[in-house]
């Protein structure tokens, strides 16, 4: 993060002054004072937007240390870095009989859209209590299904193909290390789903017909971090052992 306000604070002063020595131009072209700075503030704006993603770890150190992160910044997620995690879900393994592509990939954007989305998603599921299960989480005041966050990103599955929802988890799963190792905060979110796949919801949404949401995640910058609780080691049974001579 330091580096970003680095390269953003360089590209300013840079802009700033490449374009204030310019100085002749301005006059001969009867431009503003201000003119250079404007120029050089929007040259530095669009130098920040397009830095480089920073990839910060290995794999081994992204699956470690990935957490659920439940604060977000209210800032948006650039969209190529979107197009990055969507493109590391896709690397999943998918078995011959799933295709090529048995899942869509879709966004929505937007803190605020979100957040009332959100809203309706928790009164649906509060209204539509499953037999036998009781979705406690609708009630908690303080449970936020989407938690502020500004992006959603909908692994939606191929219907007609029992193995395309799994197909969809391995995506997901690929996609919360890929945002870890991006220093991107994400959250598996189980809530919204009953509510996306409900009726008229995903005509509203415009999710693709014959597809449904499988798989739904929040990502953006995290505003807080929650601390580590790793698992512990697991118990492995060797099968087959090899006879001891
Ligand atoms: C299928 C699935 C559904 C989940 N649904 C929610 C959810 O609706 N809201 C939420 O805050 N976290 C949700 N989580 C996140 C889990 O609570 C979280 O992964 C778990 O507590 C372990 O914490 P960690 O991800 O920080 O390791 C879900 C995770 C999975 C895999």
């Amino acid at each position: 993060m330091a580096s970003c306000w680095a390269t953003l604070l360089l590209a300013f002063v840079l802009g700033g002054v490449g374009l204030t020595l310019f100085e002749p131009a301005r006059r001969a072209r009867n431009l503003g004072q201000n003119c250079p700075w404007i120029v050089g503030l929007a040259f530095g704006f669009s130098a920040y937007r397009s830095r480089p993603l920073e990839v910060e770890m290995d794999a081994l150190e992204a699956i470690h240390g990935r957490r659920s992160i439940r604060a977000y910044k209210k800032l948006p997620l650039r969209r190529e870095v979107i197009e990055e995690l969507l493109w590391a879900a896709v690397q999943a393994p998918t078995p011959p009989v799933s295709g090529e592509a048995p899942w869509k990939l879709c966004v929505l954007e937007g803190a605020e859209r979100l957040a009332s989305y959100g809203q309706r998603a928790k009164e649906y599921a509060r209204t539509h209590q499953p037999e036998g299960q009781h979705w406690t989480w609708s009630e908690r005041p303080e449970f936020d299904v989407f938690w502020g966050a500004p992006a959603l990103l909908v692994i939606c599955a191929m219907r007609g193909n029992p193995e395309t929802r799994y197909d969809c988890c391995r995506a997901g799963q690929n996609l919360i290390v890929a945002a870890h190792a991006l220093s991107v905060g994400s959250c598996w979110v189980g809530a919204p789903i009953p509510w996306l796949r409900s009726p008229g919801v995903s005509q509203e949404l415009g999710i693709p017909e014959g597809y449904d949401p499988e798989v739904a995640i929040v990502v953006g910058h995290p505003a807080q971090v929650p601390p580590g609780h790793p698992r512990p080691r697991p118990d492995i049974t060797w099968l087959a052992p090899r006879p001891v001579p």
